[in-house]
């Protein structure tokens, strides 16, 4: 286990780090970078390989419990998540009632916290230390939320709910419940379906980015599973996080109105004129995002089996990537594609809107969320996540009645 008193023995002073670039804000056992050599492992296994080999549901497992699960906990976790797929009748009318153009964020994030109304048995807050009904809450967590986002898109678009199919797997059940229409089932090719899957698993978890520090923070107060959850669902909203996907095709949008192929947007990022190039860089790979070149290879085999040749867009793409990864600019500034390069273009092949992207990666990000809050709750003599500041506003004053202010 991890000795958090030797941790907190070996730390140094209080020190100013903006933005925590540089704090180790807790000891972690679930996802391993190294972002100078583009290495991204789950409990220790690299990220290539359970993309070959893996899929979403079993990775959540390994993410989740820590170990690759057996056949029996294989099956054991997949009855959990088919059981858990529906919504009740109150959570439906929940959805129901809310805007037709409600940003799916909004819903997603509401909706997750009222899983803690609706199963208080999972959500006592003094049940933090209590994890008898971890795998129940977690497989709700997991399950629901695709449900939850299906809906969503379904009364955004003022049609009918389709309810989950016990037979179907994970991605299947999803795309099921966005796509098919009365007596017109969505049966997704076997690429698509894993194009998605992939999507998923390379979202599983990524340490402690800011969502995921967001539901460490409120998991360390003691709340539970959901309103945890629901908090990190908030942090990812913002587009400095989990809105980058959603960028790059509006930023592809743009360039293809305005009749240019990619080249006079390229010269105007690097003159720090115009917007950067989204999808490229990141915070803590200075080398290729592993996975980015996982994704960008299934990506061409769902195009394909979807019968996508000419997509302008994806022309423009792949035209600033050639150029970007052979340009001084960004060579010199270690500037890669990153993972949501892809990844936005994957989902508008698949037709999942533009405002459904950050609820993708909400789904693909539940099983780090999870694991990482029980990561807390386990923490022996936990202590409260609570930062200090450097104080610069005004010395003490005397209150002034108000026919003297002005
Ligand atoms: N396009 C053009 N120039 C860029 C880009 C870019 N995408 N990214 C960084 N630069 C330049 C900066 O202008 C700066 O140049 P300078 O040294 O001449 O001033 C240099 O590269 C370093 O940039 P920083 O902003 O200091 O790098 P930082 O590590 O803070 O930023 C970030 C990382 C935010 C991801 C940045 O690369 C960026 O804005 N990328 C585009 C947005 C994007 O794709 N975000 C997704 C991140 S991945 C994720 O969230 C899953």
């Amino acid at each position: 286990g991890i000795d958090i008193s030797k941790l907190r023995a070996e730390a140094g002073a209080i020190t100013f780090d903006d933005g925590f670039g540089n704090t180790g804000a807790c000891a972690s056992a679930i996802t391993f970078i190294d972002g100078e050599a583009g290495i991204l492992r789950y409990r220790g296994y690299p990220i290539e390989q359970l993309a070959a080999h893996s899929s979403f549901v079993e990775t959540a497992y390994l993410v989740i419990n820590g170990e690759l699960p057996t056949i029996e906990q294989r099956r054991d976790f997949g009855r959990l998540l088919t059981q858990n797929a529906p919504l009740r009748e109150g959570l439906l009318r929940f959805i129901q009632n809310f805007p037709r153009d409600s940003h799916p964020m909004a819903v997603l994030s509401a909706t997750m916290n009222a899983l803690g109304a609706y199963y208080p048995h999972l959500a006592s807050n003094n049940h933090q230390r209590d994890l008898t009904h971890f795998d129940e809450a977690a497989a709700i967590a997991i399950s629901k939320v695709r449900t939850i986002a299906a809906h969503t898109f379904r009364v955004n678009r003022g049609q009918p709910f389709n309810y989950p199919r016990p037979n179907f797997g994970y991605c299947e059940n999803f795309l099921h419940l966005m796509f098919s229409e009365p007596y017109n089932e969505y049966i997704p090719t076997a690429e698509v379906a894993s194009a998605l899957n992939l999507f998923l698993l390379l979202h599983a978890d990524h340490e402690q980015n800011c969502s995921t520090s967001t539901v460490r923070m409120v998991a360390s107060a003691g709340a539970n599973l959901f309103a945890s959850i629901s908090a990190g669902v908030n942090a990812l909203w913002g587009p400095l996080h989990g809105g980058a996907n959603m960028a790059v095709i509006e930023m592809l949008q743009q360039i293809h109105d305005s009749g240019d192929d990619g080249t006079k947007f390229l010269e105007s990022a690097k003159a720090g004129k115009g917007a950067r190039l989204m999808g490229f860089g990141h915070r803590v790979y200075k080398h290729y995002d592993p996975r980015a070149k996982i994704i960008k290879e299934s990506f061409y085999k769902a195009l394909a089996s979807l019968g996508i040749k000419n997509d302008p867009l994806l022309d423009i793409a792949m035209k600033l990537e050639s150029v970007a990864l052979s340009d001084d600019y960004f060579v010199s500034r270690k500037l890669y594609p990153n993972v949501d390069f892809y990844s936005g273009l994957i989902m508008r092949a698949i037709g999942i809107p533009l405002n459904m992207f950050t609820v993708m990666f909400a789904i693909g990000r539940m099983p780090g969320w999870i694991a990482q809050w029980r990561e807390v709750a386990q923490t022996p003599k936990l202590k409260i996540h609570r930062p200090r500041q450097i104080y610069v506003g005004q010395t003490q004053r005397d209150y002034l009645p108000m026919e003297q202010r002005g």
